[in-house]
């Protein structure tokens, strides 16, 4: 890799961007506030039900100011999620929350709601649990090197200013960019990252037959990356110029559960061994594999599925764009997040 020779002049900005950009301690204390408020509430009808706070507001790659992701967990007997979600809704309107909508319909459905009394949004789901636990996965890496935490920070900010975190547009979801982030670490030499899944199992989670397993005893790797001398300024020109110029969209899979790039050579292999990966084959044949990131833990279920012709586009266009500005431009800092 070879930077430009004043590249290091952003790290200061970078880094000043990324505090800005974290939630206050007193946002944590209402989202706790709020969680306490809203089991309250669900325990009265459902006393055996327990809540679980996933997504950005629990896995440290949260901007200030989002909403909250709350899992609702509890044992379904012969009852429709639509009923309970409906139930849940009229519970929480007679209790003075706001806006408050069922969407039964919906690939996930939710229950969302607004508090009066702290401002925080926040869609309740039931029994995602496999989120709950690669929420577990995403916050444990976070643990390891303060440059992953900084660097997702400043992809997401730069996928949100240029319209590309829009999965309902054929772009990438968060989740998608923080796993593309602890990839792209993964195979940075000497290694920033290492691949969690790989090595002793030290938590172990059975979910809807999806086994999770992984070393999450982080606290013994502080010192993992320290071999790595790379600045923040260095990674984030780094990293836009690995997707703008070093993925082979077509042919490599995206896989934080090995620690490696595969092939979709050896997916197609995989899909004859696995009927649980079949899924993967038959958007090979419609040409819907414009870019492969495997779910650590469901492994069938392809992130960038959402991508189409027109967005693969769009996407790659935007890292191009990125990685040109990281390397001419005079100002990156501020031309990098220009609204799109
Ligand atoms: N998730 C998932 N599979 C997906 C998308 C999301 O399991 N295809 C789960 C993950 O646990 C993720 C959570 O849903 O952490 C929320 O997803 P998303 O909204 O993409 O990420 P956030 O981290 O909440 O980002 P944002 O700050 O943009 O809300
Ligand atoms: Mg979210």
């Amino acid at each position: 890799t070879t930077y430009p020779n004043d590249i290091n002049r952003l790290n200061a900005p970078f880094l000043t961007m990324f505090e800005s950009l974290i939630p206050p301690n007193e946002e944590k204390v209402k989202q706790k506030q709020l969680l306490t408020v809203l089991e309250k509430l669900v325990s009265k009808e459902y006393p055996e039900a327990r809540l679980f706070l996933y997504g950005s507001c629990a896995n440290s790659f949260g901007f200030s100011k989002s909403d909250i992701d709350v899992c609702l967990a509890m044992e379904l007997q012969n009852v429709d999620k639509s009923d309970i979600l409906l139930k849940l809704a009229d519970i929480f309107e007679s209790n003075n929350l706001q806006n408050v909508q069922a969407l039964t319909r919906a690939r996930v459905p939710i229950v969302k709601l607004m508090d009066p009394v702290t401002g925080i949004s926040c869609d309740i789901c039931i029994n995602n649990v496999l989120a709950v636990v690669n929420t577990k996965l995403l916050r444990d890496y976070a643990q390891i090197d303060v440059r992953l935490r900084q660097l997702v920070f400043i992809v997401k900010h730069w996928a949100k200013s240029r319209q590309v975190n829009e999965t309902y547009h054929g772009t990438l979801s968060s989740y998608a960019y923080v796993l593309m982030c602890i990839h792209f670490l993964q195979q940075r030499r000497p290694a920033i990252l290492p691949c969690l899944q790989g090595m002793e199992t030290t938590y172990f989670a059975n979910v809807d037959n999806v086994e999770c397993a992984y070393f999450d005893q982080v606290e013994k790797l502080h010192n993992y990356g320290s071999r790595n001398g790379e600045s923040i300024a260095q990674l984030v020109w780094a990293f836009f110029h690995y997707w703008a110029y070093c993925h082979d969209y077509a042919n490599d899979v995206i896989s934080v559960r090995t620690g490696r790039t595969l092939s979709t050579t050896m997916i197609k292999y995989l899909v004859r061994c696995s009927k649980r990966a079949k899924d993967w084959t038959r958007r090979v044949g419609n040409d819907r594999h414009l870019i492969c990131i495997e779910d650590p833990f469901e492994v069938s279920h392809d992130l960038g599925r959402v991508v189409d012709k027109f967005s693969i586009r769009v996407l790659r266009e935007e890292f191009e764009r990125a990685a040109q500005i990281m390397h001419y431009d005079s100002n990156p800092c501020v031309t990098l997040f220009e609204p799109y």
